[in-house]
């Protein structure tokens, strides 16, 4: 399963980065709206930062505006994906811009009929929200199982599962037991996964007991 993250924090991603895990990023307007920061330096930015995709959403929502930012969103780097919204213009927009090579995440996907379509549409990457489907007392990871099994009948569809909207580390267990291809995770939630208290006690005996031994590896 590939590891996004889910930010436009530059600093953030550099961090991230530097650990070897990150695959990718995604950024919606909102993400780009708590930088306070000029989008497309961030975005051109965080693509020298990270060589998997970069997720950059065009902020139109009609298709002759839409495929204008779209082109100028992929000019910036080979690897921007191009984040459109799953209506009929988004699509239209992936079904060019995927012909053309340019990668296109769908987003804001809630049920498998439009999932369908994404794929239909070429799309590198549809992102069902799953914390926002559980906001609303639906299981959003039962809208990745039947995605994910849907997709395995088609072969010879591309389009990647990537889960969004992800609120806490059990989501991304689950997106990985159901075989989802990509999670986003917003930075919270990575800190999350890398800790346990078992880890922090542990590591604290053996740093102890190491430094009674009076010895040095180096
Ligand atoms: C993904 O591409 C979206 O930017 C993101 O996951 C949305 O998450 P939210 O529902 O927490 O805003």
């Amino acid at each position: 399963m590939k590891f996004f993250v889910d930010t436009a924090d530059v600093e953030v991603i550099r961090d991230l980065a530097d650990t070897g895990l990150l695959d990718g990023v995604t950024i919606n307007p909102s993400l780009v709206m708590k930088t306070g920061r000029p989008f497309l330096d961030a975005v051109a930015e965080i693509c020298e930062l990270v060589d998997g995709p970069v997720s950059a959403e065009v902020a139109a929502t009609d298709y002759p505006t839409m495929i204008k930012e779209a082109r100028r969103l992929a000019s910036i780097a080979d690897n921007v994906a191009v984040k459109v919204p799953l209506t009929r213009d988004g699509l239209r927009t992936c079904r060019e811009m995927s012909e053309v090579g340019t990668m296109v995440n769908v987003t804001l996907c809630f049920s498998a009929a439009q999932a369908i379509l994404a794929a239909k549409a070429g799309a590198a990457f549809v992102s069902p929200f799953v914390g926002r489907l559980d906001d609303v007392a639906t299981d959003g990871m039962d809208l990745i199982e039947s995605v994910v099994d849907i997709y395995d009948n088609y072969p010879g569809w591309s389009t990647e599962v990537l889960v969004a909207s992800v609120r806490h580390p059990l989501h991304v267990v689950a997106a990985a037991s159901l075989g989802a291809h990509v999670v986003t995770v917003p930075p919270k939630v990575i800190e999350q996964l890398f800790a346990h208290p078992l880890t922090d006690k542990g590591l604290a005996a053996f740093v102890a007991d190491w430094e009674r031994t009076g010895q040095s590896i180096l």
